[in-house]
């Protein structure tokens, strides 16, 4: 059997599609979604993160800021401006992209945004509302993860959903969304000992460890669906993800592509935050 491909392209066109909707119907009772993204430092990764932020705010009809500073800004400095983005009404979503530059402390300038406004999910009120259930922000590469899972249609209630990774951004958060979505989760790490005999029990496995070939055909039960966070390079130096892409898609019952498949799914998951955030504050 060859796995479907899960398609993380459409699925993001369609959920963009959705924000663009709202944010239309947002705009005209008067109040238009704004996210701020600060980048400081020239990291060139993270200058192409941000354009493709910025540049999905504009094409969802959201209100955006980006705000650059050289790699000298001071932790005040730097501080100085979220409390200022935390005060201001155009703008319901803060986004200060990581990595900063060493003397900045990230998780004090993360724990500085105003939780209302913390549409990355990375605050710690957000970890806390994910844990207990409450209302708060997802972080967007696990809820995008939960969104392409959704879009195959099976019910992931009773699955076992193994996450492989524990990173405070996508392991840790991927398996309380699983929990919450009434899966039976299994977090397994660097210093599993024996990593296949949970992959092979698994309905569901999350591969989001950052080294290329962690899952492969034979850790896989036969129709599983596999969801590949990872984003590395082959020795061909071409985009490759965690998961042994050609050989689990002959077990897998669905698989996620790498490109094509969780990628798209982060900036738009941060789209859906941010129209949250606005849609949440213009209840108020
Ligand atoms: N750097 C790489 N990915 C991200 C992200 O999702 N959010 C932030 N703030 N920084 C990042």
């Amino acid at each position: 059997m060859t796995a479907q491909l899960i398609d993380g392209n459409a699925v993001a066109k369609q959920l963009r599609a959705e924000v663009a909707e709202r944010t239309q119907a947002l705009k005209a009772r008067g109040v238009t979604p704004g996210l701020a993204v600060v980048l400081v430092g020239e990291d060139p990764a993270s200058q192409v993160y941000v354009g493709k932020k910025v540049e999905a705010c504009q094409q969802a009809g959201l209100h955006s800021v980006l705000e650059r500073y050289d790699a000298s800004l001071s932790e005040a400095d730097l501080l100085a401006r979220v409390a200022a983005l935390n005060e201001d009404p155009s703008i319901h979503g803060i986004l200060v992209q990581l990595p900063l530059p060493r003397h900045i402390d990230a998780q004090k300038v993360i724990e500085a945004i105003a939780p209302a406004k913390d549409v990355d999910g990375f605050h710690v009120a957000s970890a806390g509302a994910l844990m207990t259930g409450t209302p708060g922000f997802w972080s967007c590469t696990p809820y995008g993860c939960i969104k392409l899972l959704e879009s195959t249609g099976i019910e992931l209630k009773g699955k076992h959903a193994v996450v492989i990774g524990r990173s405070n951004n996508v392991g840790k958060p991927m398996a309380l969304m699983l929990l919450q979505k009434n899966a039976t989760v299994t977090i397994c790490h660097s210093a599993t000992a024996d990593l296949a005999a949970f992959t092979r029990q698994a309905d569901v496995v999350v591969a989001a460890v950052g080294r290329r070939n962690t899952l492969t055909a034979d850790m896989v039960k036969p129709g599983a669906v596999v969801i590949d966070v990872g984003m590395n390079r082959n020795d061909e130096g071409k985009l490759c993800g965690d998961v042994d892409f050609a050989g689990v898609r002959e077990v897998a019952g669905w698989i996620t592509p790498v490109p094509g498949g969780v990628g798209p799914m982060t900036v738009t998951m941060l789209l859906v935050n941010t129209l949250e955030a606005a849609e949440r504050m213009a209840q108020r």
